[in-house]
């Protein structure tokens, strides 16, 4: 049953915070992170914006893409580790603010690997045949839950949000090979051990900071890399896809040096990878929804090009997607 992506959308804020502007907050360099990780810079959302409103600037430029209107949605997933609250979800926001009013909307957390679990739940209730047209969304608002004075995360993550709407139509290709994975065993390596039901909020988690991203960088580091690799391999074999085929890999954005090592792995060449981490950062559940628009809309992704989506995040989770490009 064909579905596929008929319009991509997504929102930046303005800010920008340049690593220029981490050597003045926290003992860094502009030199240590560019080369430990490739990013330049990152989008830090407004004071009175929050994920909601970053979701519904890609919602929309999304929905306007695709043609399609707010009403005519069915399902509204917004993937989201930052949630505007604990409740409601933030999907009921922006189901409300985009005027969604005949769709169920709903909150998934999937951390960095989100947009891709949401992608596959979407498909998943378009090919039950009760729902026609669905809008998948990553959003996050990183800033929020940065311990601005931890060096080893602070640098790496930035807000924002991309966005999908998918749809089934009788056309050829669209969303084909998914595999999502998930080891929770792991969760120690990435987490925000405060302010939920097991450490709710206190003032000794406060000023301990564990209200924000705890990370160990270098395990994460080589889990991403093998999680992502052997995902990757595992799909090409199954679809009986040759790794040059690919025209475009768009993975996760976290370390330009996560992307080299996957792509050498793998066997793709450099002007196949897919890359913005650069200038947006790890926007967790925003990333892959980001660069798969940036992609659609800087040219790269031509009717019939053979994709392939990557993620990993805390949890572990991880996801990979193979897609051939439609313009349906
Ligand atoms: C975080 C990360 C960039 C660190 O890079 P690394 O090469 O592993 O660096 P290390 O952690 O080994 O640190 C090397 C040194 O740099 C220092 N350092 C850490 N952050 C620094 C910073 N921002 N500026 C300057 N020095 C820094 C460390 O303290 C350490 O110093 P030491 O050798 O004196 O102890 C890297 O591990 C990473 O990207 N991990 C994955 C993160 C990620 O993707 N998370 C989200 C997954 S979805």
């Amino acid at each position: 049953m064909p579905i596929h992506i008929t319009g991509t959308g997504s929102y930046t804020p303005e800010r920008v915070l340049t690593n220029a502007d981490l050597e003045a907050m926290v003992d860094t360099s502009d030199e240590w992170i560019r080369t430990r990780t490739g990013i330049h810079q990152r989008h830090i959302k407004a004071e009175d914006q929050a994920t909601s409103d970053l979701a519904l600037e890609a919602a929309q430029a999304a929905l306007d893409a695709a043609g399609v209107s707010a009403e005519e949605l069915d399902v509204l997933l917004v993937a989201t580790c930052t949630p505007d609250s604990p409740m409601p979800g933030s999907a009921t926001i922006v189901q409300d603010k985009l005027g969604a009013k005949n769709a169920f909307a709903m909150d998934l957390n999937a951390a960095c690997s989100g947009f891709l679990y949401a992608l596959e739940c979407a498909r998943g209730l378009l090919e039950s045949g009760r729902h026609r047209k669905a809008l998948v969304i990553g959003a996050e608002s990183m800033s929020s839950i940065v311990n601005w004075e931890d060096r080893t995360t602070c640098i790496l993550f930035g807000d924002g949000a991309g966005a999908a709407v998918v749809e089934y139509r009788e056309t050829p290709g669209g969303l084909g090979l998914a595999s999502l994975g998930a080891n929770g065993a792991l969760k120690e390596l990435l987490n925000i051990p405060a302010g939920g039901s097991r450490e709710p909020l206190s003032e000794e988690a406060l000023q301990d900071h564990r209200n924000c991203i705890k990370m160990s960088g270098q395990e994460v580091f080589k889990h991403a890399v093998s999680h992502m690799t052997r995902t990757a391999k595992q799909l090409l074999a199954e679809a009986d896809w040759q790794a040059d085929e690919l025209a475009l890999v768009i993975p996760h954005q976290a370390n330009q040096r996560i992307l080299e090592a996957i792509r050498s792995r793998v066997g793709v060449e450099k002007d196949k990878v897919f890359v913005n981490v650069d200038r947006t950062g790890n926007t967790s559940a925003a990333s892959v929804g980001i660069a798969l628009d940036e992609a659609v809309r800087s040219g790269r992704l031509q009717p019939g090009d053979k994709v392939m989506l990557l993620a990993f995040g805390a949890g572990f989770t991880w996801g990979g997607f193979l897609l051939e490009w439609s313009k349906a």
